[in-house]
């Protein structure tokens, strides 16, 4: 038995794959780097998609059902109040019928929406309605900061929900085919997904990066602030995966997509030294764990300099997620078995009748 089931092969998938001794992720027969930075957003859902939900005019349906999402979560949004905006986006999301048509495209559209109104209820700010007319990362950036953004910043966002499109059988993976597999529904496999998402171990760790950058402050203390974190049984967010054991190779598309940005600034410059210190760190406390540079570390980077509110982060994650957890549910479906593993029992056993 394994707690983590690590290695446990527990379906099969023809959507990525996740290469830890490589460094490498496939979506879909296509190297990341083939596709983040350079398809947009829709055309990564339709390589996704393909063969298991309609792909056909991705830009107008996903408008659509952006559209359709206000609509059903507007009269919602007072219950927003004093909720955190993933624990918004999830109230949000769990109102989405499984009968609905097109349920697909409504996951993913209101996803979007449900993460924009969240994000603006925690700071106080009225939702902003969908463009229908605008790409899905376009959309997504104007709505939750209520101005449009550039074209630079709209290709960053593009870039980062391209990246996080889908990753193997992650925990929130896991957990929506598991719901799917008991035909419970797309829509309900995508609210699981969310929900497991939402843990720092998991979807939860790019907004304590920025904290953790804040609390060191300066490069020069990166390594003694880093040890002593360490040496109190700390972990460091943004290093350390399952499955890779070399550097995310989403970190470096992040990396480069930061730098395309060209904002130079302090904090950039602040978090290249943190990396740096961390490793050599982690190296030294952990020897022989292979703890590298994950996905969220130049997430919470890249969204951060887009204007993205720290408690956003894993809103926008599951947002792009969304896309991957629909091809799953669709898939498991296809596969027709319930998920349903065994657990050993070590409690006490029930006394002998004499
Ligand atoms: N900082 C310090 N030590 C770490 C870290 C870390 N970030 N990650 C793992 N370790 C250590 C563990 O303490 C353990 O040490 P030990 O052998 O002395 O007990 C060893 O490395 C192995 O750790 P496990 O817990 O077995 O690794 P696991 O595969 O279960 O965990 C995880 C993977 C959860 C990602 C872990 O590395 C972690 O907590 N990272 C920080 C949180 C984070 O960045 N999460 C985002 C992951 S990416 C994603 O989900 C999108």
């Amino acid at each position: 038995m394994s707690t983590g089931i690590d290695g446990v092969i527990a379906a099969e998938t023809v959507l990525s794959h996740v290469d830890g001794e490589a460094g490498r992720l496939i979506i879909r027969g296509h190297d990341l780097e083939t596709l983040a930075g350079r398809v947009s957003f829709e055309e990564a859902v339709a390589i996704l998609w393909s063969g298991f939900v309609p792909t056909d005019d991705l830009k107008s349906r996903l408008g659509e059902a952006r559209r359709r999402a206000y609509a059903r979560f507007a009269p919602l949004g007072s219950q927003l109040n004093n909720l955190t905006p993933i624990e918004g986006m999830r109230l949000l999301m769990a109102a989405l019928p499984d009968s609905e048509e097109e349920h697909a495209t409504l996951a993913v559209g209101g996803a979007a929406v449900a993460a924009e109104m969240a994000i603006r209820a925690s700071r106080g700010q009225t939702p902003v309605a969908p463009d229908p007319s605008l790409s899905h990362a376009a959309d997504l950036l104007r709505m939750m900061r209520g101005v449009e953004g550039d074209a630079d910043e709209v290709a960053a966002l593009e870039t980062y929900l391209v990246t996080i499109i889908d990753h193997g059988l992650n925990a929130s993976t896991f957990t929506a085919r598991v719901v799917a597999s008991t035909e419970a529904g797309v829509l309900s496999a995508v609210v699981a997904g969310l929900c497991a998402l939402k843990g720092p171990l998991h979807g939860g760790a790019p907004g304590p990066v920025l904290d953790m950058l804040d609390q060191i402050g300066d490069a020069t203390h990166a390594e003694t602030w880093l040890d002593a974190a360490l040496q109190k049984g700390e972990r460091l967010m943004g290093f350390g995966h399952r499955i890779y054991k070399v550097r995310d190779p989403r970190a470096d598309v992040l990396k480069a997509a930061m730098r395309r940005l060209k904002r130079r600034d302090n904090r950039i410059a602040l978090a290249e030294a943190v990396e740096a210190a961390a490793l050599n760190v982690l190296a030294r406390h952990k020897p022989g764990r292979k703890l590298e540079t994950n996905v969220e570390f130049y997430t919470a980077l890249l969204l951060d300099a887009i204007g993205v509110p720290r408690e956003g982060f894993t809103p926008l994650f599951g947002a792009g997620r969304t896309a991957g957890w629909v091809a799953h549910a669709r898939e498991q479906e296809k596969a027709g078995r319930i998920i349903r593993p065994q657990s050993r029992y070590v409690g006490p056993w029930p006394a002998e009748a004499a």
